[in-house]
């Protein structure tokens, strides 16, 4: 390429032949990648923003008349398409690994000197860059074309957001090839992220539509890329930058830093804020140097990554668990600020737990406005002798919600006293009490309305009903309006009272019965983790959920069977039986499933023979297994298990750590499964 780019708009004086609307299709196509790849990469437009939009205006109207002639690489894709009602997994051809954490500027020299001494040698090349704080990512190129891209997932397999990543204007929808070969297959690696002045505009986009604002750019990035409308995602302007290699078909480079020019030469956009770096003192220095550099970053970065530049030494140093031996990240102190506590207020949660949280003067840290902190308890408010009024040290580090670190005490002002959580409770008046042996003040009473908010909040949550379009606000409207008092009541509301509420336009009100509705059908999972049973999170939630197949039937289990499953112990058992036995919740049961709400699974189907005539070959560190126990369980299901891969091998289980049966299995095309994978499979998730 690299000629320069002027086609001018065509005149439609005669209507164009097949074979000239084609050409006429692809020349667009190539001027409007070039044009990007000048105005984002490059950082050199040569044509004005208007003229840019015709062109494109005249590829979309082509491409609507002869959709058959669209490019696979065209950059119309770039706004997104039609929705998707989920996302497919995608399995990584090799895992994709986390980095190991030094804390401090040691932990740095340690990590050097054993790397020298695990090498033998004397001087070292290292390649430090930002840790960018978003999403790790997977892109594939066949033959030069994106093709697939998915999330890191659990490291082993992630979801397939490919539609999602075409919409992001820097990623490459075909290679460039001025310089490089270009392989026949690539797997690259990086991180999707968006900028401040981004997740400014969003967050308060987000407020004036009266939806919830994001945390963190972070949780912005996150949640723009898990759409299954890709154009939400392409209204919100993701940054990309790719680091790493996957697996690469015919193409070999002897160093990192000769990895991230190939990149440049294909056309991905690389962070620019790299240093090759001659010895440990130097990446000290540009880890400082970034460091003091982050405040004036327009994103977020969390640390430093440092890798050992040359590949062969990478080779030999290998991977340990889950992280390569031959990368560290370099963290960054937390982020701290000074600031004074407004007013201390004691907060309840669904449990009646009852946390004080500091009202703060707000204050920028780390990228986003901080008003809030946690207080934690009663403990940690004497131990930190933290009071209303004190000028406070607050940090954050990472997602973490915010803490107060210390008061400083010399700017306490005069007759400031030490605070007490109060012993009745701020929104009921009901009794509050500390149990021993607890660090936690609990409100008593059950019809407390903060504890009534709470557990519905949680029902209606994403990780549990997921009813979409109910959220804080609505909850509390509900519940203060007396339209609600339980979860079971949820189901009896009508269009009118939904209606009747403040601010609620008929549009959505008629969404929200909707959602409701469609929440019927959830799976058994959701409902069970949704009732907010003590000690119940999702992943007991699904471990019952699978073993029982009912409400009924889990009703009816005794401590004693419940803790012969795998995964639960005593005190969940016991929180299991006590809830299905009291009888306020018993009505809540019943109320639901009068409503339809009873998902049942049919437990009968995994039958003592589903894995007959299969063979398995476990490999790695499992979380959730020994070598014995998956061989039992397979082998109760009708299996085979070996301990090497051949070509009767239908299943290789890899957890982290799996090495040659890996590739032995690829080679001979013997499916790999992850553990999860596997415990679905058997229903033992
Ligand atoms: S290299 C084998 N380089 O950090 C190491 N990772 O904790 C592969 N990350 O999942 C990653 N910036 O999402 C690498 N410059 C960078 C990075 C980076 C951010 C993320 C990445 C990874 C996580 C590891």
């Amino acid at each position: 390429m690299g000629r320069f780019f002027f086609i001018p708009r065509r005149l439609h004086f005669q209507p164009m032949t097949q074979a000239q609307t084609l050409a006429r299709i692809r020349e667009l196509t190539e001027a409007l990648t070039e044009h990007n790849h000048r105005y984002y990469i490059l950082d050199n437009p040569t044509i004005s923003d208007a003229g840019y939009d015709a062109l494109l205006r005249e590829l979309q109207d082509l491409e609507n008349q002869f959709p058959e002639l669209k490019q696979a690489d065209s950059p119309t894709q770039r706004v997104g398409s039609r929705p998707l009602s989920g996302f497919d997994q995608l399995t990584h051809s090799i895992p994709m690994l986390s980095l190991s954490n030094a804390m401090d500027e040691e932990e740095l020299i340690s990590f050097d000197t054993r790397v020298r001494k695990d090498l033998e040698i004397e001087q070292l090349d290292y390649v430090v860059e930002p840790k960018l704080d978003g999403l790790g990512v997977e892109l594939i190129y066949v033959d030069g074309l994106f093709t697939a891209g998915s999330t890191r997932g659990d490291g082993f397999t992630g979801e397939n957001i490919t539609q999602n990543l075409r919409t992001l204007k820097t990623l490459p929808l075909r290679l460039r090839d001025d310089s490089l070969a270009i392989p026949s297959y690539l797997e690259v690696r990086g991180e999707v992220f968006m900028g401040h002045q981004d997740f400014d505009h969003l967050n308060q986009r987000q407020l004036d539509q009266g939806k919830q604002s994001f945390a963190n750019p972070r949780n912005a990035a996150a949640g723009s890329l898990r759409q299954l409308d890709s154009k939400i995602t392409a209204s919100r302007n993701l940054l990309i930058n790719l680091y790493a290699p996957g697996r690469i078909d015919n193409f070999s480079v002897d160093s990192h830093m000769d990895l991230i020019q190939a990149l440049k030469d294909w056309g991905f956009p690389v962070n620019d804020q790299y240093e090759l770096c001659p010895d440990i003192e130097a990446v000290i220095q540009f880890h400082r140097k970034l460091e003091s550099k982050r405040e004036n970053l327009e994103y977020d970065i969390d640390g430093t990554v440092s890798k050992v530049n040359r590949l062969d030494y990478q080779n030999r140093l290998g991977i340990r668990s889950r992280s390569p031996r031959w990368a560290i990240a370099g963290k960054f102190k937390a982020r701290q600020e000074i600031t004074k506590i407004l007013s201390i207020v004691p907060s309840v949660g669904r449990t009646g737990a009852i946390t004080p949280v500091a009202n703060l003067e707000p204050v920028h840290l780390g990228g986003v406005m901080v008003a809030r902190a946690t207080l934690h308890n009663q403990d940690e408010i004497d131990r930190k002798d933290v009071r209303e009024g004190d000028t406070v040290v607050v940090q954050r580090a990472g997602d973490v919600i915010p803490e107060v670190v210390k008061a400083i005490l010399e700017k306490r002002p005069e007759g400031s006293h030490a605070y007490t959580i109060p012993d009745r409770c701020p929104a009921c008046d009901g009794h509050v009490i500390r149990l021993e042996g607890d660090a936690k003040h609990y409100c008593q009473n059950i019809s407390c309305p903060a504890q009534i908010k709470g557990r519905i909040e949680h029902f209606v949550a994403k990780r549990c009903m997921d009813i979409d379009g109910f959220g804080t606000k609505l909850v509390a409207q509900l519940v203060d309006t007396g339209l609600i008092s339980s979860i079971a009541d949820i189901y009896s509301l009508e269009l009118e009272q939904l209606a009747s509420l403040e601010r609620m336009a008929d549009k959505s009100a008629l969404n929200v019965l909707e959602a409701i509705d469609s929440s019927k059908s959830v799976d058994l999972w959701r409902l069970v983790h949704g009732l907010g049973i003590r000690n119940v999170g999702e992943h007991i939630s699904k471990v019952i959920a699978n073993k029982y197949g009912s409400l009924t039937a889990m009703g009816k289990a005794t401590v004693e069977d419940l803790e012969a499953t795998h995964e639960i112990g005593p005190i969940v058992a016991r929180g299991l039986v006590e809830f299905f036995r009291d009888s306020d919740n018993l009505v809540i049961l019943d109320k639901l499933a009068e409503h339809g709400l009873n998902p049942t699974i049919d437990v009968s189907s995994r039958s003592e023979g589903m894995l007959s005539g299969l063979s398995f070959v476990f490999t790695g560190k499992l979380e959730h297994f020994n070598r014995d126990s998956a061989r039992v369980l397979v082998e109760s299901l009708g299996g085979a298990s070996a301990n090497s891969i051949s070509k009767k091998t239908d299943y290789l289980v890899a957890g982290p750590g799996a090495g040659s049966k890996m590739e032995k299995a690829t080679k001979l095309g013997v499916i790999i499964l992850t553990e999860d994978e596997f415990r679905r499979m058997v229903g033992a998730e």
